[in-house]
């Protein structure tokens, strides 16, 4: 019984002492699904929501370029360090770093490195759902043909009628939830595996026809030169420091995923490798989406900056308007909540999993733990839009807080533990070892960036927007 085993029973947890016991705990079965499990991660509504609404409201070019600044210089040596961390702890986020700090002979302290992952994924989550939830409720809405022939204004209209309805809101949200837990507790590869094999080239097709689509009947020259032509006078020290948390959240850092994504990883499979290709494939479906958008934003007259709402108000409208409209645009909301499952799965898993290793819980009870406190947890987020519309913190609703708060400093601050932990804390050798990069000069630039460069950059952003600097 190797690989397959446990995860194909959905047991994805247990306890294991690394690498001999590591099959009773259960891996991937293959490289490849582990590249489709870490992209199904990735690839959500980071990439497709997100993406396009955060670059409207920082102005466009200079923002894309930091962005993909801090994925290649921030992101994809954390990626390799957080993967490698899984594997060589082979336990859930938490246990891995204390089982490596206990092995470098540190304190097992760094352990919050970890746990503090664990729970800045479980928070993220419980707003994540409530957007997939508006996905989800835009199937039925597509297919029925409501949009066909709106507006700007209508389609904006029946958006905010949405987030007028909690009871709406609840019962996608709900539904989300459901998904999600199901799928964790009890076929992770049954609903992972099958679901990313057919979603991750389909997604890409669909968001390739938009493209095609809004070339055409939109403003696309105006949209790349949005998109990528740098105004670096729109970029202020908050811009800089969203652009860091989204290159955090899109692609899954900060947040335990790729740990224990990394931790069901079999020994042999080149983590420098599979890192850049998931990188690689998150960016271009995130610039993908923004190409889609851009030039019917720009062609409907409507706001780049106009908030969490854009692609929820544009894409009707030219689904509303394209031959066979319904049909296509309820299957990119299908493929839209399926993206976004895949990567609530994974920000679920972390704590799951900590709850059955940590404290002995079965994963059925860890479960419904879990889903039951995200469920209150989402509520807040629900009535963000509506009953509790009014009350603000910093100047911001509950949604928006929990976002700006987790997204922008706790990953970060994740991010940068990890970077520490590995760097300064782990054995050069034992690192040499555990990430399996052969090539000696690839290695020294992973690991100068990795304790020189990532963490400076993200302290400099820390204390660029904290105005020290
Ligand atoms: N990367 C996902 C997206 O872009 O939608 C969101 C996400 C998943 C963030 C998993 C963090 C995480 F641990």
């Amino acid at each position: 019984m190797t690989d397959k085993s446990s995860i194909a029973a959905g047991t994805l947890g247990g306890a294991s002492v690394r690498t001999q016991q590591s099959a009773a705990r259960g891996l991937w079965s293959s490289r490849w699904v582990f590249f489709l499990a870490a992209t199904g991660s990735a690839v959500g509504l980071g990439n497709i929501w997100k993406f396009p609404y955060i670059t409207g409201e920082n102005g466009g070019g200079a923002f894309v370029l930091v962005y993909l600044g801090c994925i290649l210089l921030i992101g994809i040596p954390l990626l390799m360090a957080e993967v490698m961390i899984g594997r060589r702890g082979r336990q859930n986020p938490d246990g891995a770093v204390a089982r490596l700090a206990r092995e470098a002979g540190a304190n097992t302290k760094w352990r919050v490195a970890g746990w503090l992952g664990g729970l800045t994924g479980f928070l993220i989550l419980s707003f994540y759902l409530v957007v997939a939830g508006w996905a989800l409720s835009y199937i039925p809405t597509t297919l029925s043909g409501t949009f066909s022939g709106v507006g700007g204004d209508a389609s904006g209209e029946l958006f905010n009628g949405l987030l007028a309805s909690p009871m709406r809101l609840i019962v996608c949200g709900t539904l989300v939830l459901a998904a999600t837990m199901l799928i964790v507790g009890f076929g992770v590869r049954g609903g992972l595996e099958r679901s990313l094999r057919f979603l991750m080239p389909g997604l890409f097709v669909l968001l390739l026809g938009l493209v095609g689509y809004a070339a055409v009947t939109g403003e696309f020259l105006q949209a790349l030169a949005f998109l990528f032509v740098p105004d670096f006078s729109a970029l202020t020290a908050t811009s800089v420091l969203i652009a860091l948390g989204h290159a955090f959240f899109t692609l899954s850092l900060g947040a335990g995923a790729m740990m224990v994504y990394g931790s069901y990883l079999p020994e042999g499979t080149s983590i420098a490798k599979t890192s850049v290709l998931v990188a690689l494939a998150d960016t271009v479906v995130a610039l993908l989406a923004g190409m889609a958008i851009f030039p019917l934003v720009f062609g409907n007259g409507l706001e780049p900056g106009a908030g969490p709402g854009l692609i929820f108000v544009t894409l009707p409208i030219a689904f509303g308007q394209m031959p066979l409209g319904q049909v296509v645009g309820g299957l990119f909301f299908v493929m839209l909540v399926i993206a976004a499952l895949t990567s609530a799965i994974s920000l679920s898993e972390p704590s799951i999993a900590w709850m059955t290793e940590r404290f002995g819980l079965s994963r059925l009870k860890a479960v419904l733990v879990s889903g039951g406190l995200l469920w209150v947890l989402s509520l807040g987020s629900v009535f963000s839009f509506n009953l509790w519309a009014d009350y603000q913190l910093f100047g911001k609703t509950f949604f928006d807080s929990l976002d700006y708060l987790t997204t922008n400093w706790l990953m970060p601050l994740g991010g940068l533990m990890t970077v520490l932990f590995t760097g300064w804390v782990m054995k050069e050798q034992t690192v040499r070892d555990a990430i399996g990069i052969r090539h000696g000069g690839l290695f020294r630039a992973w690991w100068l960036l990795l304790r020189f460069g990532t963490p400076l950059a993200i302290v400099l952003v820390f204390l660029n927007l904290s105005g020290l600097i």
